[in-house]
């Protein structure tokens, strides 16, 4: 038997990793010591035995939502937020550490090419509407992507490939979130993915907080006079990256501590596949979807509306303070999943591809953060103008949803700079639309391109 504290991993039921250890020997035993190094056994028997969790318990009621709608508050927050961006204290947090397995695409999902016309992948999207904003706002804007150990090369590899888009490399701060390992749902123990190897999955994007610190980018982003970070995912091409009137809403200390401000759109139908915002016990909080009663799902004001509309389009503009405070009072929690893990069968010695759900995973999220803010906020934004995931190969939230609706926002801000556009019925452009981010991330900023008089059913236009 190794010399790994046997009974450590007897009392967290892990006893099989030690036998197999004891078959190995050369490179693949360090390798598998390596993976048990990594395991918290305690916290692992903790999860297993479903003491740790966030509570669903109590009657949620509904957030305030402040609109973006034209107004003095809008205007304020405008120059409030622009004078943040034009100060350089805005960095841009993507998280893409996912796994993606519902697009299947061979690769991180960043790298998925998402526009309609030029195929540009997500990742250059984003960095279009960074490279705008540098210029616009005359200050390099640091940009931090976390990665997962499972797509960390791949990832760099492809900004190296694509010169970094332009940007300027110590601009981009790669970063490696957490794992946390398989376990099967039956027993607990935890499932390997290879002779020499631990079924690990990343951790979540909450575990965006112990890697921020963990990494000491968190400490590099201060003293590069960094305060807060716009945070989004990386499957929405629509994404406002760095939106001034959201920035400046988030510090206006009449509204908000600046802790923690988060973006909504409405939801569009009861079993929409999106958390939604609450308030419960006075905390802003998260509800998903799973969780979601049906008797509050369906529950409508007295116009018809859904009550709890205000869906999680995870976007959020934190500021450095909160995010080193929630971790330091000991992070966020684990959520389970039940998911589809391939994983090596030690008793044949072969690997297996289940055919049902055979494991948990634990994921922490994000938004478990917000009811640890003081004063947080929830500003509601147009869907059309600023949501678009990609998740699912097909269907709904998919590559194709993706693209039309980036088409239809392009062909909204095209009619606003006044060219004159071919619709169908539904009102939909008849040609193909793109506006790159390195082009334009706001209407006004077409105002000084030549642009057609006209564009007619089947023509391309990419600016
Ligand atoms: P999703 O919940 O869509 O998960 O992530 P996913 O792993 O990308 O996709 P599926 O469920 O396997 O199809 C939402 C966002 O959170 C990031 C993703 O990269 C995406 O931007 N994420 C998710 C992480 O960065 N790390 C994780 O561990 C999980």
């Amino acid at each position: 038997m190794s010399s790994l504290h046997t009974e450590a991993f007897e009392a967290a039921g892990q006893l099989h990793l030690l036998h197999r250890l004891d078959q190995l020997s050369g490179e693949q035993e360090a390798r598998f010591r390596n993976d048990l190094a990594r395991l918290d056994l305690p916290r692992l028997q903790q999860l297993w035995n479903g003491k740790e969790g966030h509570s669903t318990q109590g009657h949620p009621q509904t957030p305030t939502l402040i609109g973006l709608e034209e107004s003095t508050l809008r205007a304020k927050a405008r120059s409030r937020g622009e004078d943040l961006l034009a100060r350089g204290t805005v960095a841009c947090l993507t998280v893409a550490g996912g796994q993606g397995s519902r697009l299947g695409w061979d690769g991180p999902k960043g790298t998925y090419p998402s526009a309609p016309i030029s195929g540009d992948s997500l990742f250059a999207q984003f960095a279009g509407q960074i490279l705008r904003e540098t210029v616009r706002y005359g200050q390099p804007v640091q940009w931090c992507i976390m990665t997962s150990p499972l797509n960390h090369g791949a990832t760099v590899d492809f900004f190296d490939k694509h010169q970094h888009f332009g940007l300027d490399p110590r601009t981009i701060h790669f970063f490696i979130q957490g794992v946390m390992p398989s376990l099967d749902r039956e027993s607990g123990r935890v499932l390997l993915a290879g002779p020499d190897k631990i079924a690990f999955n990343p951790d979540g994007h909450g575990g965006t907080l112990r890697a921020l610190a963990g990494s000491g980018l968190l400490a590099k982003l201060r003293a590069q006079g960094v305060g807060h970070l716009s945070y989004f995912q990386v499957d929405n091409p629509l994404v406002r990256a760095l939106d001034p009137v959201f920035l400046g809403l988030h510090v206006d200390e009449d509204l908000s501590s600046g802790e923690a401000t988060s973006k909504a759109v409405a939801k569009r139908e009861p079993d929409e596949k999106v958390g939604v915002f609450g308030v419960r016990d006075g905390e802003l909080t998260v509800l998903e979807y799973s969780d979601l009663p049906p008797d509050i799902a369906e529950a409508t004001d007295s116009d018809g509306t859904l009550r709890f509309r205000a869906g999680n389009m995870a976007v959020h503009a934190f500021s450095l303070d909160f995010l080193s405070r929630v971790t330091a009072e000991g992070g966020l929690p684990f959520h389970r999943a039940i998911k589809k893990v391939p994983f090596f069968d030690d008793s044949t010695g072969t690997m297996h591809e289940p055919l049902a759900p055979n494991a948990l995973k634990y994921e922490a999220f994000i938004f478990d953060a917000l009811p640890q803010a003081s004063r947080p906020i929830v500003v509601e934004a147009e869907r059309a103008q600023e949501f678009a995931p990609i998740k699912n190969a097909e269907g709904q939230d998919s590559p194709q949803t993706s693209r039309a609706a980036q088409c239809a926002r392009a062909g909204t801000w095209l009619t606003t700079a006044g060219v004159d556009i071919s619709r169908n019925e539904q009102g939909e452009p008849e040609s193909e639309l793109e506006i790159r981010p390195s082009t334009a991330t706001c209407p006004q900023d077409l105002a000084s391109l030549a642009l057609p008089k006209h564009l007619g059913a089947g023509e391309r236009f990419l600016v």
